[in-house]
C-alpha cells in the first residue's frame, strides 16, 4: 500500500534512482505518483495521476538530476486519485511522502488552519507537512519532525526533505514499514526492499518510534526521546532476477510458472521422509511450547486467509489440535480468548499487512504463542512473532497472490506433520504424507503443460459475468481462493460455497448464464460432490469440473473437465488451485485487463 522511496548520495542521481524505485514499488499502489528532488539550487517537484510511466514522461522533461529526493506511488485512502492528492505534499520548504493513515488528521487540520496554514489537497498526509513546517518556525529540522510526530495518531512511514537543507533526509516510522539500504555512495530508503535490492543488499530495518537522519556521508537512528539507537545491518537474501518478468507477459503468469520451484523451495531441507518427520529450524526456539499447544488460531487476510482455511483441515486431521481461522481484521476487535497454550499463527506473504500485525500484537499481549508463516524475510510480522517459518517463495510482484499461496500450503502441511508427530500421527502416515509432498513440484509442472487447453476454456467462459466456485472439505477453501482470484483479476462476480450448501439457497441463481467451477477430485467426498453437479445440470447450469485421473463418472455430467494428477486428499489443494490461477489469468487477459495491477487493489495493505 503506497510505495515510498528516498535517496541521498554523493552522486547526482536522485531522479533516476527514485523513478527506478517507484517502478519496483508500483505493485503497492498505482493510482498516482510523484517525485521531488533537490538539484542543489531548488526543489523540483512533479506529480501525475495514473501509473509511474506517466510521471516518468513529466520528470524526464525537467532534464535535471539531484543529490537528494523523495518519491511516492499512491493507493488512495483520503481523497480521490488526482494530481492534487498525489504525493509529495508540500508546506513551505517541507516536502514529504507518506505511507499509512493519520487518524486525527481532521482535528490537526482545523488547528493548523486557525494558525493560517492553507491546504491544497484532500489528503491526511498534507497535515504532516504543515505540522513540521509549523514546528520548524521554532525548532531545527530534526527537532521539528520529532515534535510533529508526537502529535500524530495512526500509522506512518514518512520521508521528509527540506528545501534549505539539501544535505539531509529524514525518515520516521510508526506501524508502517521502512527499510534503509546502505550503498557505496548513497543511502536509499523505501517501504520495502524491492526498491533497494538492485543498489545494495546491505539493509537496516527501521522500527516503530524510530527516526533516521541521513546525509550523503552517514546515517544515524534515534528514538523519539532523541536517544541514538544501535542498529544492526542485515544482508538481503534476494536475487534481483527473481523480481523480473523473464520473458513472461505478466508477473502473475511468471509466478504461476515459478511454482514447481517455489513449492520445492518451501520444503527444501525440511523433510525427513525416512523418519516421517520435518525439521523447521525457525520453530526450534519454541519446540517445548509447541508440545503443550491445545488450540491453534490462524490470523490472516485475503489469499493468506484462504491458506489458513486449508490449514484448519490439515491441523485438525493430522495433529488433532482444535483449530480456527480468523480474519485478522475481525480478530483484533473481538475479545479473543487465548492463553499461553494457544498458538496464534499469522500467515502473511508480505509480513506487513496492518490487520494481521495488529492481530499478532493483540494475541501477544494476551500471552499466546505467536508464530509467523511469512514470505518477506525481515518483515515486521516475521520480527514481531515469537518464532516462525519462512516460505522462501522469492519476491511476489503480481498483485494476485499465486506462488506465495502454494508455498503457504506446503508449510502448513509440514507444520501439521510436525505437530502430529509430536502427538499421535504414526510414522507410517508421516512418511506417506512427506513422500507425496515430495512429488508435488513435478505434478504441478505436469498441470502447467495443460496451459493451452485451460487458456481455451478461459476464452470460452470469459463472456460470463457470474460464477459459482464449489468444493467440499479440503477443496472448499480452494473454491474460495478460485473465486477470489477471478474477482481480483477479471472483475467477474464469483461466489464460493461448500457444495453441500448450494441447495440451501444459492441454487436459485443457477441458469444457462451462471456457470459453476466445481472441484471434484476423487477423494472421500467425491460421490457427494457428484450429486451436487447433477443438481446443477438438472437446472441447465454449465459446469467446469476440476477432477483427478481416474474419475470417470464426473466426466459424464461436466461440460468441460480439467484433470489433475492423483495425490493424497490433504495435498489436493496444492494441485487444484493451479488450473484456477491459470484460468483466472486468461479470463483477465481475454477481457483485456491489467492482471498485474488490477483496479482498486494493492499488494501490501499496510493500513487498516
Ligand atoms: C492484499 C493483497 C492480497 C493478499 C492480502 C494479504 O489484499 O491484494 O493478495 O492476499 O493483502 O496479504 P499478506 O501479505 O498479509 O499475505
Amino acid at each position: 500500500m503506497c510505495g515510498i522511496v528516498g535517496y541521498i548520495g554523493k552522486k547526482h542521481r536522485a531522479q533516476s534512482v527514485l523513478l527506478d524505485g517507484l517502478r519496483r514499488l508500483e505493485y503497492r499502489g498505482y493510482d498516482s505518483a510523484g517525485i521531488a528532488f533537490h538539484d542543489e539550487k531548488k526543489v523540483i517537484s512533479c506529480r501525475a495521476q495514473g501509473k509511474v510511466a506517466k510521471l516518468e514522461q513529466k520528470v524526464l522533461k525537467t532534464e535535471k538530476e539531484g543529490v537528494v529526493g523523495i518519491a511516492h506511488t499512491r493507493w488512495a485512502t483520503h481523497g480521490k486519485p488526482s494530481v492534487r492528492n498525489a504525493h509529495p505534499h508540500r508546506a513551505g520548504k517541507i516536502h514529504l511522502v507518506h505511507n499509512g493513515i493519520i487518524e486525527n488528521y481532521s482535528l490537526l487540520k482545523k488547528e493548523l488552519e486557525k494558525k493560517g496554514h492553507v491546504f491544497t489537497s484532500d489528503t491526511d498526509t498534507e497535515v504532516i507537512a504543515h505540522l513540521i513546517e509549523q514546528e520548524n518556525k521554532k525548532y531545527d529540522f530534526e527537532h521539528a519532525v520529532i515534535r510533529a510526530a508526537a502529535k500524530l495518531q495512526g500509522a506512518y512511514g514518512i520521508v521528509v526533505m527540506h528545501a534549505d537543507e539539501p544535505q539531509k533526509l529524514i525518515a520516521l516510522r510508526e506501524s508502517s514499514p521502512l527499510v534503509l539500504g546502505i550503498g557505496k555512495e548513497a543511502f536509499i530508503l523505501a517501504s520495502d526492499a524491492s526498491a533497494i535490492v538492485s543498489y545494495t543488499k546491505r539493509v537496516v530495518y527501521i522500527d516503530d518510534g524510530e527516526m533516521v537522519v541521513l546525509t550523503p556521508h552517514e546515517y544515524h537512528v534515534e528514538n523519539m526521546e532523541r536517544i541514538k539507537q544501535n542498529k544492526s545491518e542485515e544482508i538481503l537474501q534476494w536475487d534481483e532476477k527473481q523480481a523480473q518478468k523473464e520473458g513472461y507477459a505478466h508477473f502473475m503468469l511468471k509466478e504461476i510458472h515459478d511454482q514447481p520451484h517455489s513449492i520445492a523451495d518451501a520444503m527444501r531441507g525440511r523433510i525427513d521422509v525416512a523418519h516421517g518427520t520435518v525439521k523447521l529450524g525457525g520453530l526450534a526456539s519454541v519446540s517445548d511450547r509447541l508440545r503443550d499447544i491445545k488450540r491453534v488460531i490462524f490470523v490472516s487476510c485475503g489469499t493468506s486467509y484462504n491458506a489458513g482455511l486449508v490449514g484448519e483441515y490439515m491441523f485438525e486431521e493430522f495433529s488433532g489440535i482444535p483449530t480456527e481461522v480468523e480474519y485478522a481484521s475481525e480478530f483484533r476487535y473481538r475479545t479473543p480468548i487465548v492463553d499461553e497454550n494457544t498458538a496464534v499463527i499469522a500467515i502473511s506473504q508480505s509480513g506487513e499487512t496492518a490487520d494481521t500485525l495488529a492481530a499478532v500484537r493483540e494475541a501477544k499481549s494476551q500471552g499466546a504463542l505467536t508464530l509467523g508463516i511469512v514470505n518477506a524475510v525481515g518483515s515486521t510480522i516475521a520480527r514481531e512473532t515469537d518464532a516462525g517459518i519462512y516460505n522462501h517463495a522469492g519476491p511476489e510482484i503480481g498483485v494476485a497472490s499465486t506462488k506465495a499461496f502454494t508455498s503457504q500450503l506446503v508449510i502448513l502441511a509440514l507444520f501439521a506433520v510436525l505437530l502430529g508427530r509430536q502427538r499421535s500421527l504414526s510414522l507410517v502416515r508421516g512418511k506417506e504424507i512427506l513422500a507425496e509432498l515430495a512429488k508435488i513440484p513435478k505434478q504441478v509442472e505436469a498441470i502447467l503443460t495443460q496451459e493451452k487447453a485451460i487458456k481455451k476454456l478461459a476464452k470460452k467462459y470469459a463472456k460470463y459475468e457470474n460464477f459459482f466456485y464449489l468444493g467440499r472439505k479440503y477443496n472448499y477453501p480452494i473454491a474460495i481462493e478460485g473465486a477470489l482470484k477471478i474477482k481480483e483479476i477479471s472483475y467477474v462476480h464469483a461466489e464460493s460455497y461448500p457444495m453441500g450448501e448450494l441447495k440451501h439457497g444459492p441454487i436459485a441463481l443457477i441458469d444457462k448464464q451462471f456457470p459453476s467451477v466445481v472441484l471434484a477430485p476423487k477423494d472421500s467426498v467425491y460421490d457427494k460432490t457428484l450429486s451436487g453437479i447433477e443438481e446443477i445440470k438438472a437446472r441447465s447450469g454449465k459446469v467446469l469440473v476440476v477432477t483427478t485421473e481416474g474419475a470417470k463418472e464426473v466426466k459424464r455430467h461436466a461440460d468441460d473437465v480439467i484433470i489433475l494428477p492423483q495425490t493424497i486428499e490433504m495435498l489436493t489443494p496444492l494441485l487444484a488451485v493451479i488450473p484456477l490461477q491459470v484460468f483466472s489469468y486468461y479470463v483477465g487477459v481475454s477481457r483485456g485487463l491489467d492482471v498485474d495491477q488490477p483496479r482498486n487493489l494493492a499488494k501490501s495493505v499496510t493500513v487498516e
